[in-house]
């Protein structure tokens, strides 16, 4: 392996996916449910070494990751100072009795996370998937409210357990399972333009008060401060604010799902810094656990004492709740945040991705726009007509790896190429990517 392998340009040597990975393919196929992993002559590669922000293949290709694996890696892939503490966590104690016996790597976790929080006393419920943190707040929201409806918004990703998939607006994940979907959420429009924020916000106000005389109550407003899966949304500025002052006056709980932008992705750690507004409930995954599954839900002290007092029986808990070694390694991802200062990272990274794509890809009829704060950008793809192009998303990423390139699609319609790439990535990375990209977009290589 080249000794810059974490910040080195594409090496490719095979045309992907090469013969490994169409073998490897090929005996999945044999033993994976089928509608797990996509499985074509194209697609995808199998990953065998990730470090920094570069991935090798079974074939040896080496690719420039610009996902950080579904926004997990923002440290960067198998950061040193991670594995470190992964192996001296795994030399005590990998898995524990979390509510039952707790470990001290939990206990640390959740005093470093109430350091961070916004509220004065923070209190905390883990997990290890980001849907769960949903399920967690969706469950504390009707406690703290004895409110069972929810208002989400359109496009929006939560997750795809039951609960979380009932606030989840994506027909192809909901349609199968509608009968079994709580027919509590009310969907409205993300707004993109101050005149639709005016629109929504009536619209929920209306909502509230009808659901009071009749329907079910509304408890809570999940939103994701920007939509990641959803295409890379950013609401108008002030939306949040206006979302938070209306929660506030009718009693119900703002949840952010964070899971996604937070802790640094979107260029804060937490989005109630920009947006000045501080939500009741923040959901946190992928980052968190610098690579292995945690999640959390976080709200101040007076909401999560909704929860009543543990009488012997924790009423919410799962067998890896506050996994020794997650937590270990969560730990370690949050100081790396700090001493590498990630934060800032993001900021500068996501400025110079963001201004070099926009010259690039200057101002083709097929780009609707380049957008996107701190590390969490997308290009959404337009046909000549001025429809969503679908499935353009899709098209790009696979091309793209044929170039040692791994973006992923978003949008309603895949109409998005979403780049969240690591806080870690270099210059000269960014600059490959984008030059792939234009190629692509622009048609100079198809
Ligand atoms: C904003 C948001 N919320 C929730 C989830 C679900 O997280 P998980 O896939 O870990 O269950 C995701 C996953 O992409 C997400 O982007």
């Amino acid at each position: 392996m080249d000794s810059n392998f974490g910040a080195q340009l594409p090496s490719m040597k095979t045309l992907p996916p090469g013969p490994r990975s169409l073998e490897l393919a090929s005996r999945l196929q044999d033993v994976e449910s089928r509608n797990v992993t996509w499985l074509s002559e194209d697609f995808p590669v199998f990953w065998d070494l990730a470090f920094g922000s570069n991935v090798s293949d079974v074939d040896g290709n080496v690719y420039v990751d610009l996902t950080s694996a579904f926004g997990v890696a923002f440290a960067g892939h198998s950061h040193p100072s991670i594995r470190i503490a992964m192996d001296e966590q795994a030399k005590c104690l990998v898995h524990g009795m979390g509510d039952i016996h707790p470990s001290l790597s939990k206990v640390k976790l959740m005093e470093a996370l109430a350091t961070l929080a916004p509220w004065k006393e923070t209190r905390t419920v883990l997990a290890s998937s980001g849907t769960e943190a949903i399920e967690i707040a969706l469950k504390t929201a009707q406690l703290h409210t004895g409110k069972a409806g929810v208002i989400a918004f359109k496009g929006a990703y939560h997750g795809l357990t039951l609960g979380s998939l009932s606030v989840t607006d994506r027909k192809d994940f909901r349609n199968p399972f509608v009968d079994r979907l709580l027919e509590t959420t009310k969907f409205v429009s993300f707004p993109s333009s101050d005149d639709e924020v005016a629109r929504v916000l009536t619209e929920i106000g209306s909502i509230l008060t009808e659901s009071e005389t009749s329907g079910i109550p509304i408890g809570a407003i999940v939103i994701e401060p920007i939509q990641g899966r959803g295409g890379v949304r950013i609401p108008p500025e002030g939306f949040l604010q206006d979302l938070k002052a209306l929660s506030k006056a009718t009693g119900v709980l703002l949840i952010f799902d964070e899971i996604f932008t937070g802790l640094g992705r979107s260029g804060v750690v937490f989005e109630s810094e920009v947006a000045g507004v501080i939500p009741d409930l923040i959901c946190l995954g992928k980052a968190l656990g610098g690579g292995l599954p945690l999640s959390a839900c976080l709200g101040s002290r007076s909401v999560m004492e909704a929860w009543p007092e543990n009488q012997g029986e924790a009423i919410h808990t799962s067998t890896f709740l506050g996994h020794p070694l997650s937590c270990a390694t969560a730990l370690s991802f949050l100081n790396i945040l700090k001493s590498e200062g990630l934060v800032l990272g993001s900021v500068k990274k996501g400025q110079y991705l963001l201004a070099s794509l926009r010259a690039s890809l200057g101002s083709s009829c097929h780009i609707h726009e380049v957008r996107g704060r701190g590390l969490l950008v997308g290009i959404e793809l337009r046909t000549e007509t001025g429809e969503p192009w679908k499935g353009q998303g899709a098209r790009v990423a696979r091309q793209a790896l044929r170039k040692g390139l791994i973006v992923l699609p978003a949008g309603r319609y895949g109409e998005v190429v979403q780049l969240s790439p690591a806080a870690t990535i270099t210059e000269k990375q960014i600059d490959f990517a984008v030059a792939c990209l234009s190629d692509i977009i622009l048609g100079r290589d198809l």
